[in-house]
């Protein structure tokens, strides 16, 4: 599995032969402005929740691709309704896909339409492969539930927490997380694309390590393989 960051909470994830896209903000996002959107592959568009930064490229590419959306059952009304085909879930809930099991899990946060309109419930994936078992979590705070992530799901391989703070949970609460999980590895996102969410990196690995967990912080466009 090669998992490339795209910037913000942005992602695509190459399973074995299929290609996943995490929340694409891509087109707006300066800092990423050498990922061209065009040329992005996509079977899946999996979107955690309805905000701008996290839906702003889902049209394009799901037009363009024929990508399938995979998210709560407003998110995917809302893109059924511009023509897109979607797969609904909601918390608690898994569905076996062609490239594996998806299970949407909690996430403390909002998730409106940037019209306002409502866009269901934020959440965030956990998604397992004949080889592999990757959560991503979305915008969310910390939250007791992440501690039911492993008992109910099973091991993690990697686990992508938001670490800007502000809108969502920080580096601190980070590595919390990452105890809750039962996962030492980590990939940080949400981060650095706007002022209210710069984090100063080195503090980050300095944290991580002293708690003796690692951290990736990936340049953008960079990738890690499982
Ligand atoms: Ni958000
Ligand atoms: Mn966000």
């Amino acid at each position: 599995m090669k998992i490339s960051y795209l910037g913000h909470a942005s992602l695509s994830i190459e399973t074995r032969d299929k290609t996943l896209l995490i929340d694409p903000f891509i087109s707006e996002n300066e800092l990423a402005n050498k990922i061209n959107i065009n040329k992005l592959q996509a079977d899946y568009i999996l979107i955690t929740h309805a905000h701008q930064d996290h839906i702003l490229d889902v049209e394009v590419i799901a037009k363009r691709t024929g990508a399938k959306i995979i998210s709560n059952f407003e998110i995917v009304a809302h893109f059924e309704a511009k023509g897109i085909d979607g797969h609904p879930m909601n918390h608690g809930g898994k569905w076996k896909f062609d490239f594996g099991t998806v299970h949407y899990t909690n996430a403390v946060h909002s998730s409106s339409f940037p019209d306002g309109s409502y866009g269901g419930q934020p959440g965030g994936f956990v998604i397992e492969t004949s080889h592999h078992r990757l959560y991503i979590a979305g915008d969310t705070a910390l939250t007791y539930d992440m501690k039911l992530i492993p008992d109910v799901i099973g091991e993690l391989d990697l686990a992508i927490l938001p670490m800007g703070d502000n809108f969502t949970m920080g580096i601190d609460e980070a590595i919390k997380a990452s105890t809750f999980l039962n996962c030492n590895k980590i990939l940080g996102y949400h981060f650095d694309t706007f002022d209210y969410i710069k984090i100063n990196h080195k503090e980050a690995f300095t944290k991580f390590a002293n708690a003796k967990k690692e951290l990736f912080l990936l340049p953008i466009g960079e990738n890690i393989k499982l």
